[in-house]
């Protein structure tokens, strides 16, 4: 069976070439688009030996990129509030942040923002379709999980992503911090097709279909 045809190319590129590379696909559903944004390391492993993804990405700028088009395509952007309390996420420039919990347990001052919206769970899991209706109901269908691998495993588990865009670092992190995946998370099977894969100083950037 032949391969549908992958991107290939090499950064650096300008902020209009990388919008090019990271638009939309043409044959895309109605709804929203949504898209998983994080690096790995080779081991899979989505923090470095500090126990956060910076250490991961410190001099990465083919990731520091991706990430910044991702950020400027945004209308909302999704995490955990494991990953808003590990990495001190607060209000972002440009697009809505929305943290998602079932404890409650959001960084101080960050709930009461007008563009910071907490989506609780009081106690149980919270839904990707919950949180999609809450976008939905403001318009955004254009939407970024940024993480952390824990809420990216549940909206994966759902099939709730329709891409994920991943730089890969060619290092080992080791240690016990999280998988990209985590342990726990089950696919129906292998899961992904590539679309594009650019290099940039060394590191991968990746786009693949998840759906
Ligand atoms: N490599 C990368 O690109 C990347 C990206 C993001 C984060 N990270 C790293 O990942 C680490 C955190 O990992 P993590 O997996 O624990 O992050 P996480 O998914 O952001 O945090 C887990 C917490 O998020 C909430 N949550 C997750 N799924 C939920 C669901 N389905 N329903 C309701 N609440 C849900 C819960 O919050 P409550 O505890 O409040 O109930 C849960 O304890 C950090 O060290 C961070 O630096 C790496």
């Amino acid at each position: 069976m032949s391969r549908p045809d992958v991107r290939t190319g090499r950064g650096p590129l300008t902020e209009a070439e990388l919008d090019d590379w990271y638009a939309v696909p043409p044959d895309r559903a109605a709804g929203p688009w949504v898209r998983g944004g994080f690096i790995t390391a080779l081991d899979g492993r989505a923090t470095g030996p500090d126990g956060r993804s910076g250490s991961l990405n410190e001099g990465s700028d083919g990731d520091g990129a991706a990430f910044a088009t991702l950020r400027r395509w945004a209308q909302a952007v999704v995490v955990g509030a494991g990953t808003a309390r590990e990495e001190g996420y607060g209000p972002l420039e440009g697009s809505a942040l929305i943290v998602v919990t079932r404890s409650g347990d959001v960084p101080a001052g960050l709930a009461e923002h007008p563009d910071v919206h907490v989506v609780s769970g009081d106690g149980a899991d919270v839904t990707p379709e919950r949180v999609l209706e809450v976008c939905a109901g403001r318009g955004w269908d254009r939407v970024v999980v940024e993480g952390g691998p824990a809420l990216f495993g549940a909206w994966v588990g759902a099939g709730a992503v329709d891409e994920l865009c991943v730089t890969v670092r060619p290092v080992l992190a080791g240690g016990d911090g999280p998988l990209l995946l985590p342990g726990a998370a089950t696919l129906p099977g292998l899961t992904g097709r590539l679309t594009h894969l650019l290099t940039w100083d060394g590191d991968l950037l990746l786009r693949t279909r998840l759906r």
